[in-house]
This record gives structure tokens, sequence and C-alpha cells, in this order.
């Protein structure tokens, strides 16, 4: 009993250490506020939310916003307006219904739902697929600041996984996308356009890739991971006008 007591201290403590350090390398709003800008701005007929917990980035959608949200164990905290579907991304996307479900194409997607790698890239394989080219996906925990927060398995209450390698495969593997990385608190966010939902080669190589990208480390320089993106500041400003030089809306709808 005592050992448990003793071990949840020290897990807050270092969780104390994690926030004192998330405050320190990403000033300015959070991605919360980079998402409320987002429907804001784009006004997107519908949202399709992979991993939404107690439901608090899932509120920010706008009331003429379609959402989905899908994750296997929500906790919402407070009634959303929207249909959630509790169960994992991957059973989700493999429903027949699925096209009739979200209403394709999906114009806004956020994901953050299992933080490991292979998992956030089928799930954007899985939302471009249902996108239009003019759609945006954000990814979200891009932007490890320590190894002990990028880990596999969780370790501390701040935990992004390796969803770091992603943002990076996507960058190496698909020079087609428009990629541009915001420093948002507490892990940064990567958004991506110029989508095309009949490109197969992430998936035809997925197994490849997972491969090639499993026993890969955190730099230790973390900056590292983020340096060869496009960089959009953390203001409403910024990331506005980089959504102007975008169309948001599909031809079709
Ligand atoms: C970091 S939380 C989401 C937070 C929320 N998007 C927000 O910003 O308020 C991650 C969520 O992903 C969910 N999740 C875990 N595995 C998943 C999976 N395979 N498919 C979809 N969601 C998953 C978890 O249950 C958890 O609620």
């Amino acid at each position: 009993m005592a050992d448990i007591a003793a071990d949840r201290r020290a897990l807050q403590a270092l969780h104390q250490q994690d926030l004192a350090d998330v405050e320190r390398l990403f000033p300015g709003p959070a991605y919360r506020d980079v998402l409320g800008w987002i429907h804001d701005y784009r006004r997107p007929r519908n949202y399709l939310e992979i991993g939404v917990n107690l439901g608090l980035s899932f509120a920010l959608v706008r009331p003429e916003t379609r959402a989905i949200g899908v994750d296997p164990v929500p906790n919402l905290s407070q009634p959303v307006a929207g249909r959630i579907f509790k169960e994992t991304s991957d059973v989700f996307f493999a429903r027949p219904d699925l096209r009739n479900i979200v209403d394709a194409p999906v114009e806004l997607s956020f994901i953050d739902g299992l933080h490991s790698f292979e998992q956030t890239l089928r799930d954007f394989i899985n939302v471009e697929r249902l996108a239009a080219p003019t759609s945006l996906i954000v990814l979200h925990d891009v932007h490890p600041f320590r190894p002990e927060v990028a880990t596999r398995d969780r370790h501390r209450i701040f935990w992004t996984g390796d969803v770091w390698k992603t943002a990076a495969i996507l960058k190496q593997e698909r020079p087609d996308l428009s990629l541009t990385y915001v420093p948002a608190s507490p892990s940064g966010m990567l958004l991506v356009t110029n989508l095309d939902p009949v490109q197969s080669s992430l998936d035809d190589r997925f197994a490849e890739i997972v491969a090639a990208w499993m026993p890969r480390t955190l730099p230790e320089n973390t900056a590292e991971v983020v340096a060869g993106f496009a960089r959009t500041a953390n203001t409403e400003a910024a990331v506005c006008a980089y959504l102007s030089r975008f169309s948001d809306r599909p031809a079709s709808a």
C-alpha cells in the first residue's frame, strides 16, 4: 500500500516537471485553441475525431457541423453534439456503411487516438480515403519534448507516444502533401492538406514503412523532429493566413 502511494507521488512529481517543461518549451495558445480557430475559419460541413476522451476537443465543433467521434472508451465530461462511436478506429473504418455514416468527403479531421505511429499512420490512411484534396487532417502530439514522454508504452501521465514518426513518415513518403507544423502546447500539431483520396502508396507499403521506422529512436535534440517542417505560429492570424492559401471546400460540396 505504502509502495503504491509512493509510486503515485513519484508519478505526480514527474508530471509537475513535465508541465513546467511544457510551459517553458511551448509558450502561447494550446492545441485546442488552434483547433477552435480552424473550426471557426473553415466552418466544415462535417468533422471526424479519432480519440475523444473527455470530449474537450469534440466540444469545439460548431453547431452547423455534423460531428462524429470514435473512441473505444470515451469518458465524456458533458453531453456532446454529434455521434460517438464506442469502438476502435480500426473497427470504425472497417464498417461496411462507413461512407454513409461520415457523409464523405470528410472536411476536417483530428487524429488523437492511440498514440503509436503505426496506428496514427493507419488512421491517417483511412481518413485520407474519405477526404477531398482540400480537406484538412490535423495530427496531434507530433513533437515530444523528451524521450520519456515518447515511449511506445505509457509510463507517465503526460504521453505523446511515438506519433512523431507519423509526421516524419508523411514528410518522407508523401511530398505531394502540404504539411505545416504548429508549435502549440503541449506537444505540437501537424496540419495536412492537399490530400489524395486515391493515393495508395502508404497503404501498399505499410508493412515495409512500419518495419523501417519501428527501431528508430527519438533524436537527442528533440527540436530536430520538427526542424525540417514548414512552420506556422500558434496565433490565430498565422493559422488563418496559412489556411487562406488553400481552398476550403470540396468542389462536390
Ligand atoms: C488524448 S485522448 C483524446 C483527447 C481529446 N482529443 C481532446 O483533445 O480532448 C486519446 C483518446 O484516444 C482513445 N483511443 C485509444 N485507442 C484508440 C483507438 N484504437 N481508436 C480510437 N480511439 C482510441 C482513448 O480512449 C482516449 O480517450
